[in-house]
């Protein structure tokens, strides 16, 4: 597995791999790595020549530094992982190098990125829509894999590409789940073993048959400090239910079909 740490060297490596008609397969992570993430890779594997993945913890979408030093950070696991995978190609950014404009230029979605996720994270989605978007410039990628955990960054995603008449195919993936039932997600690292109990409470109460005020009083009795439990529903898609809780300090997400 190669590991590129320089941007413009990692453009170059993905453009002789597209100029040879090798195709390109692509899952953007910021590490952490679980079963989630390298089913994505996996995935990419089958239907892709080559298979490249990205570990950046991306500064920009996050709105609390706190929280970005608390992003639970698997170095060695990751790079363990990867090899295991077969994955092919590694971007680990150098310190600096994928902001070489201080952040001053921006991706900005001014509808539904200020909705769910976007109303309690003030700049998200335009952090996580400029990534990509370097990214994807970088990667000349034939596909992008997301998994289905983020919903709404995967539609934003989607309906950005069609936007910017990007060449990059944005493929959903199922959501990886615990035997409880627990989305898997990096953030479970920050844990502690009581909310782990209670954590996969949460695909639970979100899967049941109750109405949705039932289910924000069922998690809020569980220990669950509900930010939102909204339906979204879409042109693409069938009606989803999508959540974001807390347990403690940790912010969880999921969603399901309604
Ligand atoms: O879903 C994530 O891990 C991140 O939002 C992404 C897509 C890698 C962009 O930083």
């Amino acid at each position: 597995m190669q590991i590129i740490r320089n941007p413009l060297e990692w453009q170059q490596q993905t453009s002789t791999h597209r100029q040879a008609g090798r195709s390109i397969g692509f899952v953007p992570t910021m590490g952490a790595l679980h079963e989630g993430h390298l089913s994505l890779i996996h995935q990419s594997k089958q239907e892709n020549d080559i298979t490249c993945t990205s570990i950046f913890v991306n500064p920009a979408q996050f709105d609390n530094p706190e929280d970005l030093e608390n992003y639970p950070v698997t170095w060695d696991d990751d790079i363990v992982a990867l090899e295991a995978a077969g994955l092919d190609m590694l971007l680990y950014p150098a310190q600096g190098s994928m902001y070489p404009d201080n952040y001053t230029y921006k991706v900005v979605e001014q509808e539904l990125s200020r909705e769910f996720c976007g109303e309690f994270r003030s700049g998200h989605f335009d952090g996580v829509l400029t990534v990509v978007t370097k990214l994807l410039n970088l990667t000349h990628a034939d596909r992008a894999y997301f998994g289905e955990k983020d919903w709404q960054q995967l539609v934003l995603l989607r309906r950005m590409a069609e936007a910017f008449f990007m060449e990059t195919d944005i493929v959903p993936c199922p959501t990886v789940r615990a035997d409880s039932g627990l989305a898997l997600s990096s953030r479970n690292e920050n844990l502690t073993p009581d909310e782990r109990r209670i954590a996969p409470w949460l695909y639970k109460i979100i899967s049941s048959e109750m109405t949705v005020a039932e289910m924000r009083e069922t998690l809020e009795g569980k220990g669950f400090r509900v930010e939102y439990l909204k339906e979204f529903e879409d042109r693409e898609s069938k009606k989803r239910l999508l959540a974001a809780v807390y347990l403690g300090n940790v912010r969880l997400i999921d969603n399901v079909e309604r």
